[in-house]
């Protein structure tokens, strides 16, 4: 999969900026706050429909009306056209010129993995980082999952709303409750499945990922941690609905499960060094992209975001090595070209950017 061109209309600081990119990886440089990650923001908003960092009006830029993301994509023989618009009232995805109405159908068209700052929290941050990574995945991958788990969502709250009331009367009638549970499950059951599944995809993938990257014979996995038990998810639910008419809310089910990341047979949380959970989420990403490779036949595009600060020259060298030889279309932002020149090989891209304005460089 590839982008091949690229316009950026008041997207934060950039004004207009149209990019043609080509196979392989693009390197994009440029001093702090000049507008390297708001550049992947964009190829990611434009895949996912939605920012990882922000509400969709931090898109917009300052004293502007409306943000555009407007791309031409190939997939195998398809070229297909992707459109998002964001404005103070709500944003419009478009295919092929055509407004999509559900958002389920548009992502999906382009396939992005990520490596952005905020991943750096995956190893270590709250089971809702590790869950949103996962579903951010998913969701591109199948669109029932995305289907799924917002009826999952809907059903959810809808029985949060009934705890709250049920659990402002004296002797609750559970005849709803009851209900409304064995729909809560029957939804849940589905992504449970589909998580499983995925970990159990992705760990035939993820040591050799590692391995290959870190150099070292640690076996990295996944372990999932469903937070219900999948054999017969109504009976435990209702052991648990004494804790959660007290709580008023749901106490179990997807929206509360867990990743742990393990080194061998260690929890990677409490002892994986900043270059090593640097690594894990990469093994992450390339095990996505296989799994992209095997439904789809292609590989997805990679958005990098200062992904060399913390790991060393070989490394570095080794990941380099890994997207020229899987020729993935990769973009990369690092501030300093330094780092770059040592390992560059001539198929490379170098872009500057300067104040929300890119530009090709041509070194000597
Ligand atoms: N909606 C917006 N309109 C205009 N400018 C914005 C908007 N949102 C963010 N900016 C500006 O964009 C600039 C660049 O941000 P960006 O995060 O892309 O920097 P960066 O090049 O990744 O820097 P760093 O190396 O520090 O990560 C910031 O100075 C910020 O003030
Ligand atoms: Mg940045």
């Amino acid at each position: 999969m590839k982008i091949e061109k690229v316009t950026l209309t008041n997207f934060r600081n950039y004004v207009k900026q149209t990019m043609n990119l080509g196979s392989g990886i693009h390197f994009i440089i440029g001093a702090n706050g000049e507008g390297k990650t708001n550049f992947l923001e964009a190829l990611y908003v434009l895949a996912l429909a939605k920012s990882y960092r922000v509400e969709d009006t931090d898109l917009i830029r300052y004293e502007e009306e409306f943000a555009k993301i407007q791309a031409t994509i190939t997939s195998g023989d398809r070229h297909i056209d992707l459109t998002m618009i964001v404005t103070e009232i709500g944003k419009k995805a478009l295919l092929n010129n055509n407004e999509v109405k559900r958002l389920s159908d548009y992502i999906g068209n382009l396939n992005v993995v990520s490596f952005l700052p905020e991943d750096m929290r995956l190893v270590k941050g709250s089971p809702r980082d590790r869950r949103y990574y996962m579903d951010v995945f998913l969701g591109q991958v199948d669109r029932n999952y995305l289907d799924d788990l917002g009826k999952y969502k809907h059903v959810l709250k809808q029985r949060n709303e009934l705890l709250k009331k049920l659990s402002e009367t004296r002797k609750p009638d559970e005849t709803l409750l009851d209900v409304i549970t064995e729909q809560l499950a029957m939804q849940a059951e589905k992504i449970i499945a589909r998580r499983t599944l995925f970990v159990k995809e992705a760990n035939s993938l993820l040591a050799d990922a590692y391995r290959g990257l870190s150099g070292k014979r640690d076996t990295f996995s996944i372990q999932y941690l469903p937070s219900i038990s999948y054999d017969d998810p109504v009976a435990f639910l209702k052991t648990k609905y004494r804790q959660d008419l007290l709580a008023k809310v749901t106490n179990y089910g997807p929206h509360r499960d867990d990743y742990d990341f393990m080194l061998d047979q260690y929890s990677a949380r409490s002892i994986a060094s900043q270059g090593e959970q640097r690594m894990m989420v990469l093994a992450l990403n390339m095990a996505f992209a296989e799994i992209v490779f095997k439904l789809k036949g292609e590989k997805p595009i990679f958005l990098l975001d200062d992904v060399f600060s913390e790991l060393d020259a070989t490394r570095q060298n080794k990941l380099l090595e890994y997207l020229d030889k899987s020729q993935i279309q990769t973009i990369i932002t690092t501030t300093s070209i330094n780092e770059i020149k040592k390992h560059i090989n001539e198929k490379a891209k170098i872009y500057r950017v300067t104040r929300g304005y890119i530009k090709e460089e041509h070194l000597a």
